[in-house]
């Protein structure tokens, strides 16, 4: 359960003080699949790298299954990203050179994980439909087939929470029904889903629609 309440980040640029998020209060259940919504600039992402650990709020307080992501040393936060939240970019950040298993292992060599991870990395492979792609090199793949490497990396350590900032945004319709299918799928078996998304269609397939404007939250609708 993600319990945040007045979360604040705010930037000063000589006098002037901007308010990227300007006092956040949310509440995510188990289970739920959200969608956060908004124009540019509105917050949204500051939102998302601050429960991924990528970036710490300037005020207010932010607990995901009772832990304060914020406030871990450089140690806790290395095992929160590994075995609490999956993250998932609008660019997908694979290692060109490596190949699909190479990638999608990686967050296991980095958890310690060095014996032998073919269940894990096939298990989540199949989950993203590209069993068939594993010794392929990362670059030679499609876009969607890398966004989809990029999910199965996301997901190899089991994470409860999937964190997916415009996972849809660089591919066409398409791949993004068939990422959009993998996450109502990953919901489906239990995880937890945040996801920014531009898209309205992709936002409908959530269950919770948040939407944010200038660093607030201005509208919150259930749609299933
Ligand atoms: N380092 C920084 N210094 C000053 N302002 C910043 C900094 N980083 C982000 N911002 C501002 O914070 C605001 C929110 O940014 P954020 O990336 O969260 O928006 P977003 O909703 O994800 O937008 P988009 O839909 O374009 O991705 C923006 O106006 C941005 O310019
Ligand atoms: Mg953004």
């Amino acid at each position: 359960m993600i319990s945040i309440k007045g979360l604040t980040k705010k930037y000063v640029t000589g006098k002037t003080e901007f308010y990227a998020l300007d006092g956040i209060d949310l509440e995510i259940s188990d289970g739920e699949f959200v969608a956060i919504t908004g124009k540019s600039g509105s917050g949204k992402s500051t939102l998302l790298n601050i429960l991924g650990t990528l970036d710490v709020p300037t005020d207010g307080s932010i607990t995901v299954d009772g832990v304060d992501p914020s406030k871990l040393n450089s140690k806790a936060i290395a095992a929160y990203r590994n075995k609490t939240v999956g993250f998932v970019f609008q660019s997908f950040y694979l290692e060109p050179s490596y190949t699909v298993y190479d990638n999608v292992e990686l967050p296991l060599i980095l958890a310690g994980k060095t014996g032998d991870n073919g269940d894990k990395v096939g298990a989540a492979l199949e989950m993203v439909g590209l069993s068939s792609k594993s010794g392929e090199k990362a670059r030679t793949l499609s876009g969607g087939e890398q966004q989809r490497v990029a999910i199965a990396r996301a997901i190899v350590n089991d994470p409860a929470y999937i964190l997916a900032d415009e996972p849809c945004g660089n591919l066409d319709t398409a791949n993004s029904n068939n990422v959009m299918d993998i996450l109502c799928n990953l919901h489906r078996s239990g995880k937890t889903i945040i996801m920014v998304t531009h898209d309205a269609e992709d936002a409908a397939r959530a269950h919770r629609i948040v939407t944010m404007s200038d660093g607030k939250i201005v509208n919150d609708e259930k749609t299933a």
